[in-house]
């Protein structure tokens, strides 16, 4: 893993094309210096919002083919029809849209899946005659210089939530991964589940109007008893996420032909040890050839807050997986982890064993897109590179087998800058 400073990455040897992309990525200080966009009372501004106000974008399968098109309303007991088609040329189809329950509450999830979607496309869609018409693109079954997407955790709804959200839809992603602590409804609030998702379609539009699908993985904040739980006890998450957590809360996408981007629970729902642990070296032993193998979970190993506890017979926090996963992420060579849940922005050393090592795991984020801590003891904390206390969420650009992970904060400054590179591809070669 290499770390470079922002005057170092603007002059890196890049390609023309992607070094325009990733000019378009930054969010340099005089576009943004206000950072997030502030109405007169300070509260950040929403825009007027055009059809259901909870409406998002996830993926029920193959990102290249598919997409759900999902909202919570009251129940209007009548059907809802919905027509799609590309945006260059008029090839109108027809969507079902079902409902279901939004559990404790009378309310229905209303949900379009669509498949046979074209890859690298854009898209429009209606609901029914009147209304206006939505954007959003499919992912390229290529991995272009322009390819990029956002992530973090631990968002709530609140004003610091709201800022992240804006800075994250400026840098035009293809999509934001929340792992974790997305609502913080805990499982009992679906009030405080769609007060997320309002915020999410009111400002995770980019700058071309496309809506930005949402992936996410769960947290304790997900889930009414936070640890070990069935999943009614994860109501509002589970009610529009099992379009691709059908039977287990943890999954892979294989994102077009280079990218696979594994997602985990941390003991929330599923079990760490068992069947999780076997599926992860099963997932991770069977792409070794994709050129970007990521991971992202909510709890983390190594913990900018918490106690590891690391060396002593005391579990602390991260024990399980530092035990049983992340000797599978070093022994198939995994790019890069993205670990949140401790509300600060951390990057950890590459490491093998919890020991700084060349070829080791990064582990990023620690989660403060809308929550934050005070630093704890840092010092303590030798497997750390590099740790703030600031709202920030980190835009992920691929190239090749190069990454540059960007680490934003909310007002829009770069917090870090580094670049990993293919290790598998490394160790073939
Ligand atoms: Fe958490």
């Amino acid at each position: 893993m290499y770390v470079v400073d922002r005057r170092q990455f603007l002059g890196l040897t890049l390609s023309a094309a992607a070094f325009s992309a990733a000019t378009n990525l930054l969010p340099f200080d005089d576009r943004y210096a206000q950072g997030k966009v502030l109405g007169a009372d300070g509260i950040p501004l929403s825009p007027q919002i055009e059809g259901p106000e909870t409406m998002f974008l996830t993926w029920p399968g193959d990102p290249t083919s598919t997409i759900c098109i999902q909202w919570i309303d009251e129940d209007h007991g009548r059907e809802i029809t919905l027509a799609y088609s590309p945006l260059e040329i008029d090839d109108w189809q027809v969507a079902k849209v079902v409902t279901k329950p939004f559990p404790m509450t009378n309310d229905k999830v209303y949900r379009a899946s669509i498949s046979s979607l074209k890859p690298g496309t854009e898209y429009r869609f209606r609901l029914g005659a009147d209304s206006p018409t939505f954007r959003f693109r499919t992912m390229p079954s290529k991995i272009t210089d322009t390819f990029h997407f956002v992530t973090g955790g631990d968002a709530g709804t609140g004003s610091h939530a709201i800022g992240t959200n804006q800075l994250a839809a400026r840098q035009e992603p293809y999509f934001a991964l929340i792992a974790g602590d997305l609502a913080y409804d805990n499982g009992k609030s679906p009030k405080t589940f769609v007060k997320y998702l309002k915020n999410y379609r009111a400002h995770m539009v980019d700058p071309q109007g496309r809506l930005i699908p949402m992936l996410a993985c769960p947290g304790n904040h997900e889930v009414d008893g936070a640890y070990r739980q069935p999943r009614e006890k994860a109501g509002s998450y589970l009610s529009v996420f099992d379009c691709f957590y059908r039977d287990t809360t943890y999954g892979v996408f294989d994102i077009g032909d280079e990218f696979s981007l594994v997602l985990l629970d941390t003991d929330h729902i599923s079990t760490i040890e068992g069947e999780q642990t076997s599926w992860l070296e099963k997932t991770l032993a069977e792409r070794q050839s994709k050129q970007h193998l990521f991971v992202a979970n909510h709890v983390p190993a190594y913990p900018s807050y918490r106690s590891s506890n690391i060396g002593s017979d005391k579990p602390g926090t991260g024990s399980a997986q530092r035990k049983l996963w992340c000797p599978l992420f070093e022994r198939y060579n995994v790019d890069v982890v993205l670990e949140h849940h401790d509300h600060l922005f951390k990057r950890t050393h590459p490491l093998t064993n919890g020991m700084k090592d060349q070829n080791g795991v990064p582990y990023l984020g620690d989660g403060s897109w809308g929550m934050l801590r005070p630093l704890k003891e840092p010092e303590l904390r030798p497997y750390l590179a590099k740790v703030s206390s600031s709202y920030h969420m980190t835009a992920h650009h691929l190239e090749g087998d190069e990454r540059y992970h960007i680490a934003l904060e909310e007002n829009g400054r770069i917090a870090d800058v580094c670049m990993t590179k293919n290790k598998r591809a490394a160790k073939r070669g």
